[in-house]
């Protein structure tokens, strides 16, 4: 009957994080303030996306990042909203942003805990064809508390306390870790709120589909050209796996998460570090795949356990599920 159909117990983002700090008991409610700023910039980002053909959000800013990039009109937006979000929290102290050349020291009147490391706009050669894109963010808790010092986000992904993304797309999806699982929310435009609606993610074992820019197959080594033919040319008989490939890293990491396979962005000629930030999407990313039972590999190390020198670092990233990236990490093995 009609209860059946409206679900009256719902279980927001917000509920869902005061839930898990009550497993801390002398938590002061930092994380779940820094939070609700990131969810307050990700709500403000899905709905400028998705009016951004009406309100002349797409195209350039007519300004070029310090990734050698043209900035889009969203790219900038989105940087500002969530600057201002995570100063205002007053719970961080460190900001790295794709689009700012310099870390943002907070003013010690605002500073608090938290490092945040954030790609605010992901996927932005995809936002004037209306194709999904995304925020990617991790979150560090600082070394010691009075000073606020780049090392404090120069650290491993694997000290990282939280990760995620927001993905504009069809519908506006949050995916969380805190550092037990991963949990997707979807917004309820209605409601403005994130309801609940994939509990404890795991992803696949093995996939079915890999997920490669093949544009730049001349250029790749010999592991990931070995993997790719394998991929397309199975020895041994079983099927072929499919090629997905978005472009924006949130979707395809999105995909790779809840239908299983590999998402590759490996070196190359051209680009011997790859194309994708260390700091804020190879780690984000990289932490949500470990939590979810799935791994994230270098080529040459996990991916986690990289100690970025630089806050804007590049690093190949081979990520997915478990037994796809076994087979890539013994590939490379067998070059050493
Ligand atoms: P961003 O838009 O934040 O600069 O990131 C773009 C990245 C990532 O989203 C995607 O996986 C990759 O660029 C796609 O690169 P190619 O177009 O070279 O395949
Ligand atoms: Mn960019
Ligand atoms: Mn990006
Ligand atoms: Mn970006």
């Amino acid at each position: 009957h009609a209860a059946d159909a409206m679900h009256t117990d719902l279980m927001t983002i917000t509920r869902f994080v005061l839930n898990e700090q009550s497993k801390y008991p002398e938590s002061r409610g930092d994380f779940s303030i820094l939070l609700s700023h990131i969810v307050l910039g990700c709500k403000f980002v899905c709905a400028a996306v998705n009016k951004a053909g009406l309100a002349k959000l797409i195209g350039l800013a007519g300004e070029t990042n310090v990734q050698g990039e043209e900035q889009k009109k969203l790219d900038v937006l989105s940087n500002e909203v969530f600057v201002k979000a995570l100063v205002s929290s007053g719970r961080t102290c460190i900001l790295v942003s794709e689009e700012d050349e310099e870390a943002i020291i907070v003013e010690p009147s605002k500073r608090g805990k938290y490092c945040v490391v954030f790609d605010p706009l992901d996927g932005s050669s995809n936002i004037d064809c209306g194709v999904s894109i995304g925020t990617i963010f991790g979150i560090y808790m600082i070394k010691d508390a009075g000073a606020a010092r780049l090392e404090d986000v120069l650290q491993p992904g694997k000290n990282m306390v939280a990760a995620g993304y927001c993905m504009y797309g069809s519908s506006c999806t949050l995916v969380l870790s805190t550092g037990s699982g991963v949990n997707g929310f979807t917004l309820d435009p209605s409601l403005g709120e994130f309801i609940l609606t994939h509990p404890d993610i795991k992803i696949p074992k093995k996939g079915k589909i890999y997920s490669v820019n093949e544009g730049n197959a001349k250029n790749w080594d010999g592991p990931t050209a070995k993997f790719v033919e394998k991929c397309k040319f199975p020895k041994d008989g079983s099927p072929a796996k499919s090629l997905r490939y978005i472009g924006s890293m949130v979707a395809d990491v999105h995909r790779t998460l809840l239908y299983g396979g590999v998402f590759l962005y490996p070196a190359d000629k051209k680009s011997p570090n790859g194309k994708l930030r260390v700091l804020y999407e190879v780690f984000p990313m990289s932490f949500l795949m470990e939590q979810a039972g799935g791994q994230s590999f270098t080529g040459k190390e996990r991916a986690l356990d990289l100690v970025p020198k630089k806050i804007h670092e590049r690093s190949p990233i081979f990520l997915g599920s478990y037994d796809d990236v076994e087979e890539i990490k013994a590939l490379y093995a067998a070059e050493e």
